[in-house]
């Protein structure tokens, strides 16, 4: 892991930029992290916003830096002069895992006011793929409208709900069902979960 500012990494790696901010189910980013981490090929640039980091703390009672060693590169919220704020930064996308309501509502409008909310709206810019994990429940018309614009822009709204007719015996196995889910949207193979094959 490392932390960088304004210079761009000199890798020939699939870049993937991933955020965890505050709504509940850190464990789809953590998940996230740890999958990715095991395949070479992929350089992972992290972002933790402040309410993620509580939220880590809270639900999985981990720690930034715990988080924070799983990925390649690490940037700070603050750090709205990274590479990764600018579009000549080359990568294959960003994910939100999970995405608050907050930052989906930055996202929607345009609002870089965090090196969150400004790499999403540099990755729908320059046409990459942007998948948000937003998790509420319920929405309101704010959180349906909000979702409505990023889809319009070219965003795929990924709420992590999970699937039962897998039959899931953990934890994991339900989110890993939706990471592997994610994971596929980037063409990034994975055998994190059962694929359908028709009923038994
Ligand atoms: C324990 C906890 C759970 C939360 N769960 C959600 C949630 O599921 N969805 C949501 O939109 N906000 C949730 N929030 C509120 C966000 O953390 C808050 O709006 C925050 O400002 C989001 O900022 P961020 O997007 O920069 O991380 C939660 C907050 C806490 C403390």
């Amino acid at each position: 892991m490392s932390t960088q500012t304004s210079q761009p990494a000199q890798s020939t790696a699939q870049r993937l930029i991933i955020a965890i901010t505050g709504a509940t189910g850190a464990i789809y980013g953590v998940r996230l992290l740890k999958h990715l981490r095991a395949l070479p090929q992929i350089e992972s640039h992290l972002l933790i916003s402040d309410a993620g980091a509580l939220n880590l703390h809270q639900e999985l009672a981990l720690k930034r830096k715990d988080i924070e060693a799983l990925a390649d590169v690490v940037h700070s919220v603050r750090d709205i002069g990274a590479s990764i704020a600018s579009g000549s930064f080359q990568s294959e996308g960003m994910i939100v895992a999970p995405c608050s309501m907050k930052t989906l509502a930055a996202v929607a409008h345009g609002l870089s006011d965090n090196l969150i909310t400004r790499t999403a709206d540099v990755t729908l810019k320059e046409r990459r793929r942007l998948v948000l994990m937003v998790r509420e429940t319920p929405f309101n018309l704010a959180h349906l409208r909000n979702m409505t614009a990023v889809t319009e822009m070219g965003g795929i709204i990924f709420p992590p709900l999970p699937s039962f007719y897998n039959q899931p015996s953990s934890i994991e196995e339900m989110v890993d069902h939706s990471v592997s889910r994610v994971l596929d949207l980037f063409k990034i193979d994975n055998q994190l979960a059962p694929r359908w094959s028709g009923l038994k």
